[in-house]
């Protein structure tokens, strides 16, 4: 139960608000409590953004006697949008007319930072340990790949203490640090996290960096871990940007960052050359991923509302099944750049003040990047 109700008499009024965290936990013990998400947003804010199984009532609806219909008097409701403001007030008429009513603090931008990690069942999971870490508002997956004491860390955002207490919690030091490509819907971490740490950290210099502080990739790189028992390999996929890299690990799995997902391939347009990319991007799959065992897992840097992303489970698919939902990855040169540039989405909010940063450009000040990355990840074309 998310509210105060213990079954005793209870001196303190009701919380009128509920913590990200704590919502979270609710809402992985679905099964005890009803929990009713409503949203009180515009339908236009709500379309672009939202927490998965919510509804959408906006608040001028939801204060009608018609708005009120919709919403069950036996759940613990909880009222959501962008700040907290809207649902605050939304939060508070509920209650005046009898419902359990709490707001979300903070709102969608407080949601963006809540984190979710999942152990992911590899070939070889005796010798090593990988987690997904799942950044649930956002839709941004990093990992942690873990050996012998060690760790590297691929595409952390930038809520850093979520992946350094993981390590501690796990019993490792995080030791490397990398990042796929450089990011355009989110701030990196990458380097913040090796200088607090004291990792390494990679990066692939093709992605042009301000700064050179950092172990240039280049394709067939190896990065071992612990005494060499587990390797991770680069493989330079361009397309989403000119230094976009997986990294293969043990052969098993590949982190594609945003070169593919399982419900979606890359987009080549953030860096204004989509013609260009599309091609790299073409190339990319026919040359590097394509040619990768069929049993391979697949393990992206995005997931979209499209993946049905469940607490503590790792979501990844297998290479066969992608190229099975995703025909277009094997269509000619010319079928598969017409259907990528006629079908790229909105770009992603912010994305060039993002990438500054990313590059090096813009200072790196973690108090301005909650409206800086508010809105979902946009990396993907869908198809
Ligand atoms: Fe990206």
């Amino acid at each position: 139960m998310l509210g105060s109700k213990t079954g005793l008499p209870d001196s303190k009024p009701p919380a009128l608000s509920i913590s990200p965290s704590k919502l979270k936990e609710g809402l992985m013990q679905r099964g005890k409590t009803r929990i009713f998400l409503v949203d009180v947003r515009e339908p236009d804010e709500y379309a672009d953004w939202k927490i998965d199984g919510s509804q959408n009532i906006p608040i001028d609806h939801l204060i009608t006697p018609k708005g009120l219909r919709q919403i069950p008097k036996d759940a613990e409701v909880i009222t959501i949008c962008a700040h907290g403001v809207r649902s605050s007030q939304a939060a508070m008429f509920l209650r005046q007319k009898g419902f359990n009513a709490m707001n979300l603090a903070g709102g969608l931008a407080a949601w963006n930072k809540v984190y979710d990690m999942a152990p992911v069942p590899l070939n070889g999971k005796d010798l090593f340990e990988l987690l997904q870490v799942r950044r649930v508002g956002k839709g941004c997956t990093s990992y942690m790949v873990c050996y012998q004491g060690q760790c590297a860390v691929i595409d952390p955002s930038v809520h850093t203490d979520e992946y350094v207490s993981a390590a501690r919690k796990h019993g490792f030091k995080i030791t490397h640090v990398m990042d796929t490509h450089q990011h355009a819907d989110h701030v990196s971490g990458a380097r913040a996290l090796a200088r607090a740490v004291g990792a390494k950290l990679y990066l692939n210099p093709l992605d042009a960096y301000r700064y050179t502080d950092f172990i240039p990739l280049k394709e067939g790189d190896m990065i071992s871990l612990g005494d060499g028992g587990v390797a991770i390999e680069a493989v330079h996929t361009p397309g989403h940007t000119k230094g976009s890299t997986s990294f293969l690990i043990q052969r098993s799995g590949v982190l594609t960052g945003d070169t593919l997902f399982v419900e979606g391939i890359a987009r080549p347009d953030l860096r204004n050359k989509a013609d260009e990319y599309a091609l790299d991007l073409f190339n990319t799959y026919r040359d590097k991923i394509l040619s990768m065992p069929e049993q391979v897992t697949i393990l992206p840097g995005h997931f979209s509302q499209q993946v049905k992303m469940e607490f503590g489970k790792p979501f990844s698919s297998t290479l066969k099944d992608i190229r099975r939902r995703i025909p277009l990855l094997e269509a000619s040169k010319t079928e598969f750049t017409r259907y990528v540039l006629a079908n790229i989405p909105p770009k992603p909010s912010n994305y060039e003040s993002i990438v500054r940063i990313n590059k090096g450009e813009e200072p790196y000040d973690p108090e301005a990047f909650d409206d800086l990355e508010e809105g979902p990840n946009r990396c993907a074309v869908k198809v």
